[in-house]
């Protein structure tokens, strides 16, 4: 008896670890909007397709224009910023000055992409 119990309790655990192991949340829901971008949940797949230009436009257009020459008073990012000073810029901002630090918002990676948009402007 003891020994038969044993045993349906260890197919019960078998089975469950199927379960939990098959089941599971497949959905990813990969949202391509705006400011959903977080920076420890670079996953291998934003790495491999990082779209600099969807989050240039969810988190920079504003400012600095879908052509990137400043809207208003804020500065042209294509009058001959450097990729360095663009990334560092960028990930450190100018708070004082409005302009935000995105290392809280972006991945390093993500600034790179965005970086190589603005580049390519
Ligand atoms: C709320 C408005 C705002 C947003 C949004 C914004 N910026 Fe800025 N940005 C500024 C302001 C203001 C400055 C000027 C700061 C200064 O005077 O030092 C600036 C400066 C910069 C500069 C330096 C440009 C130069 O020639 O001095 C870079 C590069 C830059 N921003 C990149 C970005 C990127 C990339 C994003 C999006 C991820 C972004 N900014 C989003 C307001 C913004």
């Amino acid at each position: 008896m003891k020994k038969i119990s044993l045993i349906l309790v260890a197919l019960f655990f078998a089975a469950t670890m199927f379960v939990a192991c098959g089941g599971g949340e497949t959905t990813d829901n990969h949202d391509t909007d705006t400011e959903e971008t977080t920076t420890d949940e670079t996953t291998t797949e934003d790495v491999v397709a990082i779209d600099g230009k969807a989050i240039y436009e969810g988190n920079c257009v504003a400012c600095h224009g879908a052509d990137g020459k400043g809207v208003a008073t804020f500065p042209s990012l294509v009058d001959g910023d450097k990729k360095e000073d663009i990334i560092s810029i960028t990930t450190n901002g100018n708070p004082e000055k409005g302009m935000t630090a995105y290392k809280d918002v972006l991945s390093a990676g993500e600034i790179s992409a965005v970086t190589d948009y603005i580049l390519g402007l």
